[in-house]
C-alpha cells in the first residue's frame, strides 16, 4: 500500500488521493497494482477488469458501424452493467456500510448514480424510435463513467483499507456468483438495497436470462418464461438451466 498520513480533509483531483482528516489517506485502486490489490481473484483486480471492458466498449460505441454491431455492443454493455452493478448493491455496498466511515454516504451516492442509468436505460430501450435516445445514451454513459471513478477513487479503496487480500478474494469470490445470476436488464423499480432487491430482482433475472438467450420480442419470452416456470416449479431449477445453456453457448 502506499504511504499513509493524517491530512486536512478533501479529495485531490491530480492525485486521485482522499484526504480525511486525521485517518489515512486512501488511495484511489486505479493507482495500485495486482499484488497491492490483492491478487488477481480480490474484488478489486475483479471490479477494475469489468471497468476496464466497460470503458473500451464505451469507446467503442461511436464508432459503430452497422445497425446490427449497434445492436450487439448495446446488449454487451447493458448486460455487464447491470449484472454487475446488481451484484455491487447485494454484497459489496452493505459491507462497506459495515466498515467506512462514510460509508451510508459514499454507497448512496453510488446507488444514486446505478439509479438514474436504470432509468435512462429503461427509457432508451421503452423508445426506440424517439429522437432523443442517443442522448440519453450518451448520457447513462457519462454517469458510467463517474460511478466508475467514484467506486475505484472513493468507494473500493475503503474495501482495502478494511480487509486483508485473503478477505478480498472471497468477497470477490462470492460477489462474482450473485453477478453470475443477476438481473441483466434495467429494472428502475426494483430498490437499490437488500433485501428488497434480492427479493424483487433475483426472480426478474430469469426473465432478463432467457430474453439474452432469445432476443424476439419481449412478450414472448416473458410467456415462454412464464410457462417454464410453472413446469419447474422453483425458479433455482430455472436458473441452472439458463446457465448451462449459457455455458454451452459459449463453448
Ligand atoms: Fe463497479
Ligand atoms: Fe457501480
Amino acid at each position: 500500500m502506499g504511504t499513509r498520513a493524517p491530512e486536512s480533509a478533501g479529495f485531490t483531483e491530480s492525485t486521485g488521493v482522499h484526504r480525511e482528516a486525521g485517518a489515512t489517506v486512501t488511495v484511489s485502486i486505479s493507482r495500485l497494482d495486482a499484488a497491492e490489490l490483492g491478487g488477481d481473484g480480490s474484488i478489486l483486480m475483479r471490479q477494475r477488469r469489468d471497468h476496464a471492458r466497460l470503458d473500451t466498449m464505451m469507446n467503442r460505441w461511436p464508432a459503430c458501424g452497422s445497425d446490427e454491431e449497434r445492436d450487439a455492443l448495446w446488449q454487451d454493455i447493458v448486460q455487464l452493467v447491470f449484472s454487475h452493478a446488481f451484484a455491487e448493491e447485494t454484497v459489496l455496498w452493505p459491507l462497506l456500510r459495515r466498515v467506512a466511515s462514510h460509508g451510508e454516504e459514499l454507497t448512496g451516492r453510488v446507488e444514486e448514480e446505478h439509479q438514474a442509468i436504470n432509468e435512462l436505460v429503461a427509457r432508451v430501450e421503452k423508445s426506440p424510435g424517439d429522437p432523443r435516445r442517443s442522448e440519453w445514451i450518451e448520457e447513462a454513459f457519462t454517469l458510467v463513467r463517474q460511478d466508475i471513478r467514484d467506486e475505484e477513487d472513493e468507494l473500493l479503496p475503503r474495501l482495502r483499507d478494511a480487509f486483508g487480500d485473503r478477505r478480498l478474494r472471497r468477497i470477490g469470490a462470492a460477489w462474482e456468483a450473485v453477478r453470475a445470476t443477476a438481473p441483466t436488464r434495467p429494472h428502475p423499480g426494483v430498490p437499490r438495497r437488500p433485501p428488497g432487491n434480492a427479493l424483487r430482482g433475483v426472480p426478474l433475472s430469469v426473465f432478463d436470462r432467457l430474453r439474452d438467450l432469445a432476443p424476439v420480442g419481449g412478450p414472448a419470452a416473458r410467456r415462454t418464461a412464464l410457462v417454464a416456470c410453472g413446469a419447474a416449479g422453483a425458479a433455482g431449477v430455472l436458473f441452472a438451466a439458463v446457465h448451462a445453456a449459457r455455458r454451452r453457448e459459449h463453448h
